[in-house]
This record gives C-alpha cells, structure tokens and sequence, in this order.
C-alpha cells in the first residue's frame, strides 16, 4: 500500500486526477472504476475542468464500470448511480452512454445480475484503475461490515448507518433503498490498481481501522492490504488517525520522480 498523507483535500483531487490520467495516457482505452458518494466528487471536477481546457487527455475509447448500484429505484431514478456517475462525470469527459456501466438492478433479472456483471467486467478486460471511496463504518462499495474478502458481485442489505449517512442524497431516510448490488471484494481486489481517497475527520477512524488494523471482514476496506498496488490520498483530518503518518508522508516526500504512483 501506499499512503499519502497530503496538505489539503484539493491536493487529494488533483493528485488523484493525475493517477486516473496517468492510466488513460498510457491505454488510451482503459476501463476506468467509478464510485459515488462525495469523496470522489471533487476528483472528478478536477478531471473535468482539465478535460474543458484542454490539458486532459481524451475519453473517447474508455470505458467505465461502477462499484455498485441501488436495488428498487424507478429506472432512470437521479439517485441510482448509473445516472449520478453519467451527470457527475462521464457525460463531462464525453464518454459514450454505451460505455457507461453499473450493475443492473432491473426488478425482473435479479437472480443473475451479480453474475453478468461479473462477465461483464471480465469481457472488458479487467479494470486499470478502480476509484474508492470509504464509508464511515469502514465499507467498501456496499459491502458492509462482514463481507467475504474475497466476495464476488450479489445483493447485498444496506446497514441502518449507511442508509442515514445517505439520507442526504433522497428526501428521507424512509427513501434510500433497503436492498443494493455491489462488486464484491474479490471483484475490487481483480481492478489492476486501487485509488482510495478519504477526506474529512469523519472518515478517520474508518481509515485508520482499514490502513493500520487486521485484515477483517468487521473493516471491508481492510482488503486494500491484501492489493499489490493501493494507492491511499488522505486529506489531514482523514489521516489524524494513523499511527505513522509521519513515516508515510517522509515515504512519499522521498520518492524518485520518475516512479509514479
Ligand atoms: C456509499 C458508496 C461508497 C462510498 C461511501 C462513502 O455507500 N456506495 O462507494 O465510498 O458511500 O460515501 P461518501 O464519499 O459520500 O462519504
């Protein structure tokens, strides 16, 4: 893993958006992982902002996959994540509809939506970069605490804690679905490369829980551990749990330029 203690949540989005760009420069065709949630948000203005001036690279033969999906929405529901990630980001980088995908949470193909998404994503050959964010419980995508590490794409039933923390999104928590299909964690450990990013005091405990704890099913994002190339962008207060900021900070500070993260 590799953990980057930095100054500011802006320097975590500008930093981010250069690993995603990094990737797209060398694979012009990459598969790109998308979350949602707010952590990623202030990457993806970044990306888009790079995009509009001209300075991005282009996005015309990426194609994207999502972590997840809410199960029980309306189709076309603003809220699903298929429309969040098309309004948030990928209709701004001027990705085709077509290469845009989520699980598919149609009421009638239930039983085997894990399963094609599965297919899916290895038909596509894998994904090279695959964006996290982390829930305050320490969940990666949906899985909740007590997902197999080595899960694959199914339903999955939503905490109490995840619903109110998404409460903000819909109108009450009575709105946010109960019921959700996710990458598993051995789906996200198959992504070529991991880009946590965490910002706020209210992730704190969660990544230091993740980063600096065991390997265990009661903390999904734990299973970064077990990923050869994580890269972990944290913010100060998302980092003020770590018991060795210092020495991944001096880490990165003396890093060889020409690495790369
Ligand atoms: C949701 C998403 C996760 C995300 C988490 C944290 O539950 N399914 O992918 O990481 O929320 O969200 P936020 O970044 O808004 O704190």
């Amino acid at each position: 893993m590799e953990i980057v203690p930095l100054g500011s949540a802006a320097e975590v989005a500008a930093l981010a958006a250069d690993v995603i760009e990094a990737v797209v420069r060398r694979n012009p065709a990459a598969v790109l992982g998308l979350a949602t949630g707010s952590s990623p948000l202030p990457t993806y203005r970044e990306l888009v902002a790079r995009h509009r001036a001209g300075t991005g690279p282009s996005y015309e033969l990426v194609t994207t996959v999502n972590l997840d999906e809410y199960v029980g929405l309306p189709a076309g529901h603003e809220q699903s994540y298929l429309a969040t990630i098309r309004r948030e980001v990928t209709d701004d980088l001027g990705i085709a509809r077509e290469r845009v995908h989520g699980p598919d949470a149609a009421p009638d193909r239930l039983a085997d939506a894990g399963e094609r998404y599965e297919a899916l994503i290895a038909s596509l050959g894998g994904v090279d970069v695959q964006l996290l964010g982390i829930g305050s419980d320490g969940h990666l995508a949906f899985n909740e605490p007590g997902s197999s590490l080595a899960s694959a794409t199914r339903i999955k039933t939503l905490t109490e804690q995840t619903r109110i923390d998404n409460a903000r999104f819909f109108g009450s928590i009575e709105e946010v679905p109960r019921h959700v299909l996710t990458q598993g964690l051995g789906t996200i450990l198959r992504a070529r490369q991991l880009l946590l990013v965490a910002t706020g005091v209210g992730k704190a405990g969660a990544v230091a829980a993740a980063l600096e704890g065991p390997l265990s099913a009661s903390c999904p994002a734990s299973v970064l551990q077990l990923h050869p190339h994580a890269t972990v962008l944290l913010d100060p207060d998302a980092a003020s749990g770590l018991a060795r900021a210092d020495h991944y900070r001096e880490v990165y500070l003396g890093k060889p330029a020409w690495q790369g993260l």
